[in-house]
């Protein structure tokens, strides 16, 4: 074998950008790139104090980890993501696309303001974002990952979510797109589809918009969808960052155009 297990894992050195890093999902993507060596820029759309917090948990060693707040929805912020990480940090190696909306609606009353602010964030940031992100991997001939963070409501839809639906189908195929185009320039494109994760975004599902009973037939679905799972628990953050990990280190050389599930279960109930 050419590298211990060790250095496959090592990303001591290569700079990461991690949409949507602030909480949540991102925040352990964020996490576990950090602890194998990289630098991360954290985007996100919150204030800069709720960032410090991740901030803090991440950089405990060596780590110059940093944030940078902007909205993804607003193609003028995309160049200027770019700029500061090469600026601040001198490269780029990973770029995880992970920020995305998810709010229910019926198709009986889906509106353009829903339809245009979900494929805003969730599918046009995706393409701009790495169409950016290739050409500076290009130009800097090392190859790198793009990792965008699907769903699996872009194999299955689960119900109220047609708009959220459609952004998630549209970011497994712009995967296999990318992956096409960019394989001859070093650059691995693919997928990670997380079922339930124990999110601030999923909790907030269930908030105050919602009537008490509302809630309790919620928290009923809840227990039984869980109980209903072949793995019978929630996935949590870190499990989506150990997938991203994988996917980001040299274990994954020869993987792209690729949707790696990771969803307990989930599809196959
Ligand atoms: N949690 C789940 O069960 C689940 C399941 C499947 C897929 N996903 C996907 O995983 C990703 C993360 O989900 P999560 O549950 O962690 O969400 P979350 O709401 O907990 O966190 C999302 C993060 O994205 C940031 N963000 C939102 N809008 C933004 C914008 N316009 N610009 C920049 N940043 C913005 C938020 O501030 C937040 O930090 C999403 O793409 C989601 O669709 C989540």
């Amino acid at each position: 074998m050419e590298k211990s297990i060790e250095k496959l894992f090592d990303l001591t050195g290569k700079v990461a950008i991690v949409t949507g890093g602030a909480m949540g999902i991102g925040k352990g993507i964020a996490y576990r790139l950090a602890e194998a060596g990289a630098n991360i820029v954290i985007v996100d759309i919150v204030d800069p104090k709720i960032a410090k917090k991740t901030l803090l948990e991440i950089n405990k060693e060596s780590n110059k980890s940093i944030y940078l707040q902007a909205d993804l929805r607003d193609i003028k912020n995309l160049s200027k993501i770019i700029d500061f990480t090469i600026n601040e940090l001198g490269d780029l190696n990973i770029l995880v696309n992970n920020a995305g909306i998810y709010n229910y609606c019926a198709v009986t009353e889906l509106t353009e303001e829903l339809w245009d602010n979900t494929l805003n964030l969730n599918l046009k940031a995706v393409a701009f974002l790495s169409k950016l992100a290739v050409n500076k991997m290009i130009e800097k001939k090392h190859g790198g990952r793009i990792i965008n963070i699907s769903s699996i409501d872009s194999i299955k839809p689960t119900g109220k979510l047609s708009q959220y639906d459609a952004s998630k189908g549209g970011v497994s195929m712009l995967t296999k797109a990318f992956a096409k185009e960019v394989g001859k320039y070093g650059i691995n494109v693919n997928d990670v589809a997380p079922g339930g994760i124990n999110t601030p975004g999923i909790r907030k599902i269930a908030g105050p918009h919602l009537s008490l009973i509302q809630i309790i037939e919620m928290k009923a679905q809840s227990k039984q969808f869980i109980k209903s799972l072949p793995l019978k628990r929630m996935g949590e953050p870190e499990d989506i960052g150990n997938a991203v990990l994988f996917l980001a280190s040299d274990a994954a050389n020869y993987i792209t155009g690729t949707t790696l599930v990771v969803d307990g279960g989930f599809l196959i109930m």
